[in-house]
């Protein structure tokens, strides 16, 4: 019997194939190469938030000031988001993408504008290859303006996803202020060029991969919002890109992940790096992430701060909307990895 056409890749995965779709699999120059990836688990700094308000000010301003140069990425403990609500949050996404795929597929939609959506691959109207993954992508702030449009199943959905998004959303502000004072801005600099300001969330779900090895559950990538707070379950699957080398972020647990966005590196004209990453899949193991992606609001116009630039350091980017680059990434595809080049004032055709 030839198997039905599947929306989603769980039911495909759980399906029992052997071989990945020819749609998946990418050229041979653009592959994983599993075995060439370094696993140091030193390698992006973890930094302890614990005493940020206290004694420990300065020297922990220092560290994140350091990390958002050199790594693009650090982990954050004692972050004050319960343990408790994390393991809520991680146990809400697993549940949602183990419903019925009839119940999963009431929330589908392939159109990247729709605010409440759940999908697979990354946008499956513009993209050649697809990826190894399905998301549930939410708007979560204002909270009310969305909470209606979540998914009710699991029944505690909405209640328990507000609580995690609250949360996060008070670890992000104290994270731009700090970010703020470590580029010797205002402390609410970054708070005040956001807007409205804007927090998005995904729930992504990586069904084990037959051939692991030709895929992505994501192809390399910078993030095109402000900043990133990622939480992955305990499957290792991120890796971060340094000197030219992959690098694997294996899980630690109640840690999250942070990582500089295209904005912030606009904000902190090019002091701060947005750095590419990716997600890899593996032949025996779901795995589950959830990033939180804060942004300014479509309407901020984002440029480099008067403050960092003079002789020594012109302006690296024209100002913009967060709304125009925000649809410019959503219609690349991923194909390309990063599109703040598009935004550098010598790049007028755009
Ligand atoms: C993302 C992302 C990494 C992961 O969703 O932008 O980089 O480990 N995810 O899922
Ligand atoms: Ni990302």
């Amino acid at each position: 019997m030839a198997p039905t056409a599947k929306l989603l890749l769980a039911d495909l995965a759980s399906s029992g194939v052997k071989q990945i779709p020819s749609n998946f699999i990418r050229p041979i120059s653009d592959r994983p190469n599993l075995s060439d990836v370094q696993i140091s688990d030193g390698s992006i700094p973890l930094i302890d938030l614990r005493g940020l308000d206290g004694p420990n000010h300065s020297t922990i301003i220092e560290q994140i000031g350091q990390a958002c140069q050199r790594d693009g990425f650090f982990q954050v403990k004692n972050h004050g988001i319960p343990e408790e609500m994390i393991s809520i949050i991680l146990n809400i996404a697993r549940q949602f993408f183990k419903l019925p795929e009839s119940e999963r597929l009431k929330n589908y939609s392939d159109d990247p504008t729709k605010t409440t959506r759940l999908s697979t691959s990354f946008n499956i109207k513009t993209e050649q290859v697809s990826s190894w993954r399905d998301f549930l992508r939410l708007h979560c702030y204002p909270l009310e303006d969305y909470v209606h449009e979540w998914p009710s199943n699991p029944p505690s959905f909405r209640k328990d996803v507000a609580e995690y998004c609250t949360s996060v959303r008070g670890l992000v502000l104290r994270l731009l202020e700090a970010i703020s004072e470590s580029l010797g801005l205002e402390r609410d600099y970054i708070d005040k060029k956001l807007g409205g300001h804007g927090q998005h969330m995904a729930m992504n779900y990586y069904p084990p991969c037959p051939q692991p090895e030709l895929t992505y559950g994501l192809p390399g990538h910078t993030d095109p919002n402000l900043i990133t707070i990622l939480l992955q379950d305990h499957v290792p699957g991120l890796q971060v890109l340094r000197n030219g080398k992959w690098i694997a972020v294996n899980p630690i647990p109640n840690t999250f992940i942070v990582n500089i966005g295209d904005q912030m590196q606009v904000l902190s004209n090019d002091r701060y790096k947005s750095v590419l990453h990716r997600a890899v899949v593996n032949s025996d193991k779901d795995r589950i992430s959830i990033p939180t992606f804060y942004c300014p609001s479509p309407d901020a116009v984002i440029g480099p701060p008067k403050e960092l630039v003079d002789d020594e350091h012109p302006a690296v980017y024209r100002d913009f909307t967060y709304g125009e680059y925000y649809e410019k990434f959503w219609n690349k595809g991923l194909v390309k990895e990063c599109c703040l080049d598009l935004f550098k004032p010598s790049n007028n055709t755009t």
